[in-house]
């Protein structure tokens, strides 16, 4: 597969605008992003402009803007601002979402081999608390998620189905759209978790069909840490029970009474960091101006070259299934420790991540995998890139005798 997506000098215009990409090859962007530069200035003077005028008083001034975050989150995903709750990151999102679903004893929550751990966690916490029961569809032997399976295990005690859309710890791309469409046929909450999807992938709420999505936003969104959001569906909001509150959540509130406000801002709290918050919309404004549709194609591209080379090398286990695939490599070096990988691979200044087991536990289970070293590309790395990496990966397979 040919890299075409972007120039070549579109590519030296995304590297020259993310001051990171000078001195190190960035392979870890499922664990962080290098950030564009415009969202390190857009944070740092807005916390400037703070100390020297006052937090309130900094807040009216960006007002519009701030606002603005909402938009322009809303068009990314295809839905409205008033179905956008800012929050920390994405397990905050999910746990928001899940844990605002009013679960009964016998409640089924169906859900696929490659959940989230943070998500697993919400599953067996409520099996814990309200007896619900979990249920957990197979990927087939390619490594697809069978949407056959999940029709045969739908039942009338099927309240929820919760997707993570790309697992933290393998190249798999789960069909959330075909999910959907399922979904809608029953009265069943479908929840996903965008986490590694956002940035990556375009993301269409509407196509999903899903109630509630997750995302976190310094992953592929390549915005600040530190920040995420929930989509909630404008006609499932009243059916979630807020976790907290405060005067933000409500329209009116006496001594006897509140009524809680009418979007999906009821969800998140007042008190929230500002700067961050405009850094995110300034990553989410970045590639909408790219377009995500062509950041997905050249992820694609490079992930394809990524794959195809480290296939092609004696000593090494390249473990993504499925017929979709994002850019999340995941490999193993015959007899080498995943971790021993990613310290040799940072002693050349390039950057991987070890997936580890408790990330993806029953896919990691099923496939009596402990860890691996996770090479996750974005749209600015690039084919020079990847054929350093791929020599650097050369010298730390073992000779063979
Ligand atoms: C698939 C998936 N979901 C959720 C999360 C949690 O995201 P956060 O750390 O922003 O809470 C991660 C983090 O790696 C993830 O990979």
């Amino acid at each position: 597969m040919e890299v075409t997506t972007f120039s070549e000098q579109e590519i030296q215009q995304f590297r020259a605008e993310t001051r990171g990409t000078a001195g190190r090859i960035h392979f870890n962007n499922a664990g962080a992003s290098l950030p564009p530069d415009v969202v390190v200035e857009t944070v740092i003077s807005y916390l400037q402009e703070e100390a020297l005028y006052g937090g309130y008083e900094t807040e009216d001034k960006y007002n519009g803007q701030l606002e603005a975050v909402y938009e322009s989150i809303a068009r990314l995903i295809n839905a409205g601002k008033d179905e956008v709750a800012l929050v920390e990151n994405a397990s905050f999102a999910w746990g928001l979402a899940f844990n605002g679903i009013a679960f009964e004893k016998g409640d089924v929550i169906i859900t696929s081999e490659m959940e989230y751990a943070t998500n697993l966690l919400g599953f067996l916490n409520a099996k814990k608390k309200h007896g619900v029961e979990i249920r957990v569809v197979p990927n087939d032997d390619s490594g697809n998620f069978s949407l056959r399976a999940l029709e045969a295990v739908i039942s009338p005690q099927t309240k929820l189905i919760a997707i993570t859309h790309i697992p933290s710890n393998a190249g798999n791309v789960l069909p959330i759209a075909e999910i959907g469409k399922i979904a809608r046929k029953h009265p069943i909450l479908y929840l996903v978790d965008a986490c590694q999807t956002a940035g990556q992938m375009p993301i269409d709420v509407k196509e999903i069909s899903c109630d509630m999505l997750s995302v976190t936003g310094r992953k592929f969104l390549r915005g600040p840490r530190g920040t995420g959001f929930l989509y909630v569906r404008r006609d499932v909001q009243d059916r979630l029970n807020p976790i907290f509150m405060d005067g933000h959540s409500v329209e009116v509130i006496s001594q006897d009474d509140f009524s809680i406000r009418k979007d999906a801002r009821r969800f998140e709290l007042y008190e929230k960091n500002r700067a961050l918050t405009l850094g995110l919309g300034k990553a989410v404004d970045y590639v909408l101006n790219i377009g995500v549709d062509r950041v997905w194609q050249r992820i694609q591209q490079l992930a394809f070259l990524l794959r195809q080379q480290l296939g092609g090398m004696e000593g090494i286990t390249v473990h993504d299934g499925g017929y979709l695939q994002c850019g999340i490599v995941t490999f193993s070096v015959n007899g080498k420790e995943p971790s021993f990988v990613k310290e040799k691979l940072a002693e050349k200044q390039i950057n991987v991540s070890v997936g580890k087991a408790g990330s993806t536990p029953i896919y990691m289970d099923k496939h009596h995998l402990s860890s691996t070293v996770r090479a996750s590309l974005h749209y600015y790395n690039t084919e020079e890139e990847i054929r350093v990496f791929c020599a650097a990966i050369i010298a730390i397979v073992p000779a063979r005798n």
